[in-house]
């Protein structure tokens, strides 16, 4: 069967400015959580790799151009490092550093791809962490100051923006499961940052349709339908809806709708952990959703009724509402420990199309991380990485069919380009439709993956 998609559908790959840059002396960079907490507890991170081994785009953004060229790119997502362009979180801003963006962009529109900029992606600036980073009010105002900023700068070019990458992350790391800094365990704080960041969200859209620029604003969301284990039990069918409230809508609501849940409103209000929120926030989130929706999509969640007693910590927790379920059979990613699952994809458009006004959104990512791809490289030096092709092209058709259906798709971003740094997990899966050899001056390799890439996008779809 032949799977065409719309007419300028968006073909590309997402990445960020922290996984991908580079940190080099004398560029006057500041340091963000990141470099902080690898120099504080290098061991961490996989095999001791901390954030200054990425993958050099700073140095070779312009040879990556290029390959993004050669596998079809359309368009690009990448994000503006903060503590790189305003090393203190606020005041003055690093030359150095809107000259390399500017570059950067300019070098993408004159290869005819489009910069999809996102403003934050988990890289708090360590001067606003010691500040309190999302906990305090003093961020929402700086980051609203920086996000204006790069309007400003960029704003007469880059026509596609995005406040925040997966704002759920941060919470859940930072302040619930420890895989971000600060990690600390704590319900209150964690939804003082997400209320924070969502308020955030919303000023800085507020600020840009305010500047005229002829541009859209929206926000990444990493959606994880969650599935209860029994359709038919009412108790894992309100487990379910926990876990959903919790995860997705908190942030789906306020950014598409500009409003809050109201389940999730009285299981915060019951647990004691309500955030504090001055005099004209709620209006100011009611006013300022998002033009369009990047929806990053991995894995599901299936849920059950909670069963265990034991508590992951002393105080409230999301998981006092439900427990995982490991579903028999499921298939699983067993590098990365996620399963994969097609339709998931699917059934968000499907829920983005009848509960949400089918907002006009984009595959911002997908993609499948490998340990050891080196196994896979043929005679030629080509990684082949059919597991990829498959993945990709099994969730395309997915989303080809909710288009079919109506749902507002309009486009696709893998993750990712390169091989790059991935945070704690540092390089232990690959994701790349281009292989970056670490060893050998970061020498780029097209794989099996990014040749399909370059015909998928070339032919606006594929056959299968
Ligand atoms: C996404 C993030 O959730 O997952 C990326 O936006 C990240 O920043 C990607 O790199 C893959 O994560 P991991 O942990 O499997 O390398």
């Amino acid at each position: 069967m032949q799977y065409t998609f719309p007419e300028n559908f968006w073909w590309g790959t997402a990445a960020s400015g922290p996984q991908t840059e580079g940190v080099f002396e004398g560029d006057n960079k500041g340091d963000s959580i990141w470099d902080y907490w690898y120099k504080e507890s290098p061991e961490l991170f996989f095999n001791q790799v901390g954030p200054e081994k990425t993958s050099v785009f700073y140095e070779k953004f312009q040879e990556d151009i290029q390959l993004m060229k050669e596998t079809g790119h359309t368009t690009f997502r990448t994000s503006i490092q903060w503590s790189r362009l305003i090393p203190n979180g606020t005041g003055e801003v690093n030359q150095t550093a809107v000259n390399f963006y500017n570059e950067v962009i300019d070098e993408l529109i004159a290869n005819d791809i489009e910069p999809f900029i996102n403003l934050y992606h988990f890289d708090m600036p360590m001067k606003m962490q010691e500040k309190g980073g999302w906990e305090s009010r003093e961020t929402v105002e700086a980051y609203v100051a920086f996000a204006k900023v790069c309007f400003e700068l960029f704003g007469d070019r880059v026509k596609k923006w995005f406040t925040h990458n997966e704002p759920i992350v941060p919470v859940e790391g930072g302040y619930l499961y420890q895989f971000h800094y600060p990690a600390i365990v704590d319900m209150k704080k964690a939804v003082q940052v997400a209320f924070h960041e969502i308020l955030a969200s919303a000023k800085a859209i507020n600020v840009y349709h305010e500047m005229n620029l002829g541009g859209e604003i929206g926000i990444i969301l990493n959606l994880t339908p969650s599935y209860p284990r029994d359709e038919n039990n009412p108790e894992d069918v309100k487990a379910a809806k926990a876990a959903d409230a919790f995860f997705n809508r908190s942030f789906l609501d306020t950014a598409v709708k500009g409003e809050f849940p109201s389940d999730l409103v009285e299981i915060l209000s019951e647990i004691d952990v309500l955030p504090i929120i001055e005099e004209g926030d709620l209006e100011t989130i009611k006013e300022n959703t998002v033009d369009l929706l990047g929806v990053n999509y991995y894995q599901p969640r299936r849920i059950k009724a909670k069963e265990s007693t034991t508590k992951l910590a002393e105080g409230p927790m999301p998981d006092d509402f439900f427990d995982n379920y490991e579903m028999p059979g499921r298939k699983m990613n067993p590098y990365r420990g996620w399963e994969i699952y097609e339709k998931g994809v699917y059934d968000i458009l499907k829920n983005l199309r009848e509960n949400y006004g089918n907002i006009k959104c984009y595959i911002s990512e997908n993609g499948m991380g490998v340990e050891g791809e080196e196994r896979y490289v043929n005679d030629q030096g080509i990684i082949e990485d059919d597991y990829r092709i498959e993945f990709v092209q099994d969730h395309l058709k997915y989303v080809h069919q909710a288009i079919q259906e109506g749902s507002n798709v309009r486009g696709y971003h893998m993750w990712t380009c390169m091989d790059n740094w991935s945070w704690t997990n540092a390089y232990k899966n690959r994701y790349g439709l281009i292989a970056v050899d670490l060893d050998n001056n970061h020498k780029r390799t097209i794989k099996k993956s990014g040749r399909w890439f370059n015909e998928l996008a070339k032919n606006n779809g594929f056959e299968a």
